[in-house]
C-alpha cells in the first residue's frame, strides 16, 4: 500500500471527500450510540463472529449515503460484501468494529470508513461515541482526533524498546496462532511491558495514532479493520507494514503498526527469525 502520497496528484485528498467521510463515521456512531444496550438481535455469522441487527442498520446507512452522493465509486462493506475496484474509487466499511464488545454494552466500538484510489488509502474516519471521538487522517493531510469541539493532531509515542512499550493484538485469534507457531505473535507480547487487547481494530489503530499504545500485531487480512490503521498511524508520524516489513497491501495476511522505527525493527526481527 503506497501512503507516500506520491501519486498524490491523481488521487482525491480533496476537504470535501474527508468531510463526508468524516461526517458518514459519526452518523453511523450516532446510530450506534441510540442502540446501546439495545442491538437487537445478535446472530453469530461464524464462529465466535457475531452481527448484530445494529451492524446492519449502520451499513445500510452508510452504503446509501455513498451511493446517493458518490455513485460511480465501488463499496465493499463487512456484511453486504462488495469488490475492491481496480479501476474506481472505493470504500471500505466496517460498520460496527468491536462487534463483540457493542453486543454487551462494552464502550469499544466504532464505525469505521477507509477511502481507497488506486491502492492507497487516502482518507480514514474511526467514529467511536462512547468514547466521544472522532480520529480521521487524510493522506498528506496529517492525522485529527475531534472530541468535545476541539480537534488535535495525533502524534505517536517515542517508546523506543519492546519492553518498554504496550503492545495491542487481535488476542482471540491467539489459539489459532500458536497453533502454528510460525509468526512469533507469542514472543512479541512476551517480550512487551503490557498486552491490551480491545476488541476493536480501529480503536486499537486510533490509539496508536495518539500515543495511548506503541505498538499492534495483527494477523488478519480484513482490509476493512487494517485501512484505517495504515493511515492514522502513517499520517501521525509511525509505520505501517506486512508482517515480514514490506509495505502493507490491500491483500496482506498481517499488519505491524507501530510508532515508527527501531520498535517497527525490533519486533520485525522476532517475527523473522521465530
Ligand atoms: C473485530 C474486532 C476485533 C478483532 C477482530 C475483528 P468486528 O471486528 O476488530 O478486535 O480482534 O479481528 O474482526 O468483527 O467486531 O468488526
Ligand atoms: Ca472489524
Ligand atoms: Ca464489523
Amino acid at each position: 500500500m503506497n501512503t507516500s502520497g506520491s501519486t498524490g496528484n491523481t488521487l482525491d485528498t480533496s476537504e470535501e471527500l474527508h468531510e463526508f467521510a468524516c461526517d458518514l463515521a459519526l452518523r453511523a456512531g450516532e446510530l450506534q450510540l441510540s442502540r446501546y444496550e439495545s442491538p437487537g438481535e445478535i446472530r453469530e455469522k461464524a464462529p465466535k463472529d457475531l452481527v448484530t441487527e445494529v451492524d446492519l442498520l449502520c451499513e445500510q446507512l452508510m452504503i446509501s449515503a455513498i451511493e446517493e452522493r458518490y455513485p460511480e465509486d465501488a463499496i465493499l462493506s463487512e456484511e453486504h460484501g462488495g469488490e475492491i475496484s481496480e479501476k474506481r474509487r472505493t470504500w471500505l466499511l466496517d460498520p460496527v468494529d468491536g462487534t463483540a464488545n457493542f453486543s454487551r454494552a462494552n464502550p469499544l466500538f466504532c464505525a469505521c470508513i477507509s477511502v481507497i484510489e488506486a491502492g492507497t488509502v487516502i482518507h480514514a474516519a474511526v467514529a467511536a461515541p462512547r468514547l466521544g471521538d472522532l480520529y480521521h487522517a487524510r493522506l498528506g493531510g496529517g492525522a485529527f482526533r475531534d472530541s468535545g469541539g476541539t480537534r488535535s493532531p495525533l502524534r505517536v509515542s517515542g517508546t523506543e524498546r519492546l519492553e518498554d512499550a504496550f503492545v495491542g493484538a487481535d488476542i482471540s485469534f491467539m489459539g489459532a496462532m500458536r497453533e502454528d507457531g510460525r509468526r512469533g505473535t507469542d514472543e512479541v507480547f512476551a517480550a512487551a511491558w503490557q498486552l491490551r487487547a480491545l476488541g476493536s481494530a480501529g480503536v486499537r489503530g486510533a490509539w496508536i495514532a495518539a500515543g495511548y499504545l506503541d505498538a499492534s500485531v495483527g494477523t488478519r487480512n480484513t482490509a476493512w479493520d487494517y485501512a484505517p490503521t495504515v493511515l492514522l498511524v502513517s499520517e501521525a508520524g509511525g509505520k505501517a507494514t506486512d508482517l515480514s516489513g514490506k509495505p502493507w497491501t490491500l491483500d496482506s495476511d498481517g499488519l505491524i503498526a507501530t510508532n515508527g522505527d527501531p520498535l517497527h525493527q525490533e519486533i520485525l526481527e522476532i517475527l523473522a527469525r521465530s
